[in-house]
């Protein structure tokens, strides 16, 4: 029997290329680089299954023109990149990857708060520059973590992961989550559910693990952020979208919240220039799950939803 076409819009790791090649029929993008619509809706045309990455829109006009398309299998634990209603209509299964960036990201997450709240981006400029004349007892001094307050919103996989790492540091846990969670659960992670509004004014650090929806988007707005402290710092792993970037841009020059750790942007892969000037954040370009070992546990996963609809079994990992 002929193997499955697979489409797959960027190259993954080569254990995953492999473990690809092996089982399907592989169409993949020869470009280190997103391909465009143009090319997506060329690629998808007589495949079986896609493969996308966050970064592609897999809208309406994608999923028709994939005429034979039986699967989604988005390379992300978010799927807000996808028409999930269209292919609902199509019967077109999608997956995602969730679980197996959890501590990943959870890790990065520490990074940034860490990054922005002692300044490392520009105590490493500094040196890097040459310009470091030594140490100095007022040089470059930045905020604590421990017995601070983290406000973390959204308490999924990942939220929860950052509690577990807040813990470590000694911090005092709040969260706000559309699903709270047991007694039970909350006494084990040692946080406390609090309403979005309390959270805001109360954390010294906020944190986003939430999915991109149209609850979501600029949930955290100018109303938002002047309810936060101004000694307070906003991280975001999540989507860029969720923060209204204009507003946070206007809290940070007016000082009205003290720093940002960002790795997501509204308009990936467009940062602000006035943001990219200010010295009080620290910006990533997404590389939230960007570990060796992430990257081949999510292709991994890829494989199996794929690898279980082509079987005529149900993927582990449908999202619809
Ligand atoms: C995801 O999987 O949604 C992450 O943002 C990838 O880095």
């Amino acid at each position: 029997m002929a193997k499955p076409l697979v489409f797959l819009t960027r190259s993954l790791p080569d254990a995953v290329m492999k473990e690809l090649k092996d089982r399907f029929q592989l169409r993949s993008n020869p470009h280190d680089r997103p391909l465009s619509k143009k090319e997506i809706l060329k690629g998808i045309r007589n495949a079986d299954g896609l493969i996308s990455m966050l970064s592609d829109p897999i809208d309406r006009e994608v999923i028709d023109a994939g005429k034979k398309l039986k699967i989604i299998a988005n390379y992300a634990v978010g799927y807000n990149n996808i028409d999930i209603q269209t292919a609902a209509e199509r019967k077109i299964a999608v997956t995602n990857t969730p679980g197996v960036l959890t501590e990943t990201t959870a890790d990065l997450t520490f990074g940034l708060l860490l990054a922005a709240a002692r300044r490392l981006s520009e105590a490493e400029q500094l040196l890097r520059s040459g310009k470091w004349t030594g140490w100095a007892p007022t040089q470059l001094l930045g905020t604590d973590l421990y017995g601070k307050t983290i406000g973390i919103i959204g308490m999924g996989r990942i939220g929860q992961a950052v509690a577990r790492r807040a813990a470590g540091f000694s911090m005092r846990t709040l969260y706000h989550s559309r699903h709270p969670l047991s007694p039970t659960a909350e006494k084990s992670l040692s946080i406390t559910f609090l309403p979005f509004s309390h959270l805001l004014r109360e954390s010294d650090f906020i944190t986003l693990h939430l999915p991109l929806t149209g609850e979501s988007r600029h949930l955290i707005g100018q109303k938002a952020l002047h309810a936060m402290k101004p000694t307070a710092f906003l991280i975001n792993t999540s989507r860029g979208p969720i923060v209204d970037e204009p507003a946070l841009i206007r809290a940070l020059a007016e000082k009205r919240i003290a720093g940002a750790g960002l790795d997501v942007f509204e308009k990936e892969p467009r940062v602000p220039r006035r943001l990219s000037r200010m010295k009080n954040v620290v910006l990533l370009p997404h590389i939230g799950s960007a570990s060796t070992e992430t990257r081949v546990r999510m292709g991994m996963m890829v494989l199996e939803n794929l690898s279980a609809l082509f079987a005529g079994q149900e993927p582990p990992n449908m999202v619809n």
